[in-house]
C-alpha cells in the first residue's frame, strides 16, 4: 500500500513538472516567435557605432526614431541594442520591469571604478549600499554643509577673476572639490592634492583602449588607482583610531550597521567621484551658456538673488548663505531644471535584458542591451512644446508624468541629485551678485565626451561687477 501511494505521489510530481515544463517552453517559443524591434544592425561586430558616434547623437536617434517609431534596434560598441524613447517604454525598463533590465558597463570602466561600486550591482548588497549613499546625500544630511560648499564656491570664483578660462575644466575643480567634501568631511585637507592627482590621472584613462601594458593611458590610469586606493586606505585606519562619528559619506560606509570591507568602500567613493564631478560641472558649464545668451533669464535669476542677500541684511542675519535660503530660489531652480532638460548631458543610460522579455509586442532577446533614450524624451515636441527654446519658465507647471528624468528613475536613480542641485544654486548665487562674464570665441558647437558640453568648455572671461 504505502508502495503505491508513493508510486502514485512520484507519477503525479513527475507529470507536473512535465506539465510545466511544456507550458514553459511554449511561453518561452511565444516570446521567441515575437518580432525584434524594427531597425537595422549594420556591418558586422562595428554595426552602427560610427554613424552614432561621428556626428550629433540627436540626429542619429532622430532619424531612427522617424523612421521606426519610439522602439527600434541598431548594433553599437560591439552589441545589438533596443533604444526606447517614450516616456512609458523608459519607465517599464527603468522602474515596472527593472528587475529584467540590469545596469551594465564596459568591463574596462569596471575595472577603473572597481568592481564592487554601486553602478555595478543589483539585489541585496545593491539596496544597502544605496541606503548608505542615500544617508549622506539625503537633505538632512547635506544642510550641514551649506556654509562649507559656499566657501568652496566663493574662493572658486576669485581664482578665476579677470582670467580667459575653459569653464568647464573651472567647474571641475569645484565640483571635485565639493564632492571631496561630501565625502571625507575636512578630513581630505592632509590628502586633497595627492588624492586630486591620482584622480586626474585615472579619468584619462576612462576612454581609453583598455590595454594593460606599460606606456598605455589605461596602464597609467590603473597604477593611479592603485595609489588612490592606498591613500583611502590611510584615511579610513585614520578613521578607525580616532573613531569619531561623521555624517559624511565615509561616515555612512564606516558606521556598525554597514559592514563593509575597506576594497568595498575604496570602489565606492571612487564610483561616486566619478558620479559627481563631471556630471554638475557640465550643467554648471550649460547654465552659464544659457543665463549667459539670455538676458532676461539673467536678469530675473540675478534679482532673485540680490532679493535673498537683501533680506538677510534687513534681518540681520549676516552674508552667509543657509539651507532655508537655498529654498526661496525658485526662478534660479528652474533655470536649473530647463538646463537639465535642454542640455541632457546624459544622452541615454545603459541596461541589459537578463532573459528574453517581451516588450510592447517585440522580443528583446537575453543579452541585450536596452538604451532609454533620456534625451529623445526631453525633447519630444509632444512633452515639451518647442523643445529647442531655452525656457525656464515651463518648468512653473509640473511635467507630465516621466518626461522630466534627467536624474534618472527607479532603483538606480541618482541619490546625489539634491547635492547636485544645492551645489549648482550656492555657486550661481555668488557668480550672479558678484560677477559678469562674456562668452570667448565661438559657442554654439556642442562636443559629446561622454556629456554633452559647450564648444571648448565654453572659454569666458570673468570679471567683479565693481570692477570696470
Ligand atoms: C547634475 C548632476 C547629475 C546628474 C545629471 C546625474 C544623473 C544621474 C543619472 C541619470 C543616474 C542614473 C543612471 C542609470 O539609471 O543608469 C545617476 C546615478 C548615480 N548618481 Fe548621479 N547625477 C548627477 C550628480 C550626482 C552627484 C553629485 C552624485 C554624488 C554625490 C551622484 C551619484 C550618483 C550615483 C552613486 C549613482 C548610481 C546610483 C545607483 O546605481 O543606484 N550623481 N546619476
Amino acid at each position: 500500500m504505502e508502495f503505491v501511494s508513493m508510486f502514485c505521489l512520484f507519477a503525479f510530481i513527475s507529470c507536473s513538472l512535465l506539465l510545466l515544463h511544456s507550458i514553459f517552453n511554449l511561453f518561452a517559443f511565444g516570446i521567441k516567435k515575437l518580432p525584434l524591434p524594427p531597425g537595422t544592425l549594420g556591418r558586422p561586430y562595428i554595426g552602427e557605432t560610427f554613424q552614432l558616434y561621428s556626428q550629433n547623437p540627436s540626429v542619429f536617434f532622430a532619424s531612427k526614431v522617424k523612421k521606426y517609431g519610439s522602439i527600434f534596434k541598431t548594433h553599437i560598441l560591439g552589441c545589438p541594442c533596443v533604444m526606447i524613447s517614450s516616456p512609458e517604454a523608459a519607465k517599464l525598463v527603468l522602474v515596472t520591469k527593472a528587475h529584467l533590465f540590469k545596469p551594465t558597463f564596459p568591463a574596462s570602466k569596471e575595472r577603473m571604478l572597481g568592481k564592487q561600486a554601486i553602478f555595478f550591482h543589483q539585489g541585496d548588497y545593491h539596496a544597502k549600499l544605496r541606503k548608505l549613499v542615500l544617508r549622506a546625500f539625503m537633505p538632512e544630511s547635506i544642510k550641514n554643509i551649506v556654509s562649507d560648499i559656499e566657501s568652496i564656491a566663493k574662493s572658486s570664483l576669485e581664482s578665476l577673476e579677470g582670467r580667459l578660462i575653459n569653464t568647464y575644466q573651472e567647474m571641475k575643480t569645484y565640483t571635485f572639490n565639493v564632492a571631496l567634501l561630501s565625502i571625507f568631511g575636512k578630513d581630505d585637507m592632509l590628502y586633497r592634492e595627492d588624492l586630486k592627482r591620482c584622480y586626474y590621472i585615472l579619468e584619462t584613462g576612462y576612454n581609453s583602449m583598455p590595454i594593460n601594458l606599460p606606456g598605455t593611458l589605461f596602464h597609467k590610469s590603473m597604477k593611479a588607482r592603485k595609489e588612490l586606493a592606498n591613500i583611502l586606505a590611510k584615511i579610513i585606519s585614520v578613521r578607525r583610531e580616532t573613531k569619531q562619528n561623521h555624517t559624511d559619506l565615509l561616515g555612512s560606509f564606516m558606521g556598525d550597521q554597514a559592514d563593509l570591507s575597506d576594497e568595498q568602500i575604496a570602489d565606492n567613493i571612487i564610483g561616486v567621484i566619478f558620479a559627481a564631478r563631471d556630471t554638475t560641472a557640465s550643467v554648471l558649464t550649460w547654465i552659464l551658456k544659457y543665463i549667459g545668451e539670455n538676458p532676461t533669464v539673467l536678469q530675473a535669476v540675478t534679482e532673485e538673488q540680490e532679493g535673498i542677500m537683501r533680506e538677510k541684511e534687513e534681518n540681520g542675519e549676516g552674508q552667509v548663505l543657509t539651507w532655508p535660503d537655498t529654498k526661496k530660489m525658485p526662478m534660479t531652480t528652474r533655470v536649473i531644471q530647463e538646463t537639465l532638460r535642454a542640455a541632457s548631458i546624459l544622452s541615454f543610460t545603459f541596461r541589459e535584458a537578463v532573459e528574453d522579455v517581451e516588450f510592447e509586442g517585440y522580443l528583446i532577446p537575453k543579452g541585450w542591451k536596452v538604451l532609454p533614450l533620456f534625451r529623445n524624451i526631453h525633447h519630444s515636441p509632444d512633452n515639451f512644446p518647442e523643445p529647442e527654446k531655452f525656457d525656464p519658465s515651463r518648468f512653473e507647471v509640473s511635467p507630465k508624468p516621466n518626461t522630466f528624468i534627467p536624474f534618472g528613475n527607479g532603483v538606480h536613480s541618482c541619490p546625489g541629485n539634491e547635492l547636485a542641485k544645492l551645489e549648482i544654486l550656492i555657486l550661481v548665487h555668488h557668480l550672479t551678485t558678484k560677477y559678469r562674464w562674456s562668452m570667448m570665441g565661438p559657442h554654439n558647437g556642442i562636443q559629446y565626451g561622454p556629456f554633452a558640453l559647450p564648444q571648448n568648455g565654453l572659454p569666458i572671461m570673468l570679471s567683479h561687477k565693481t570692477s570696470s
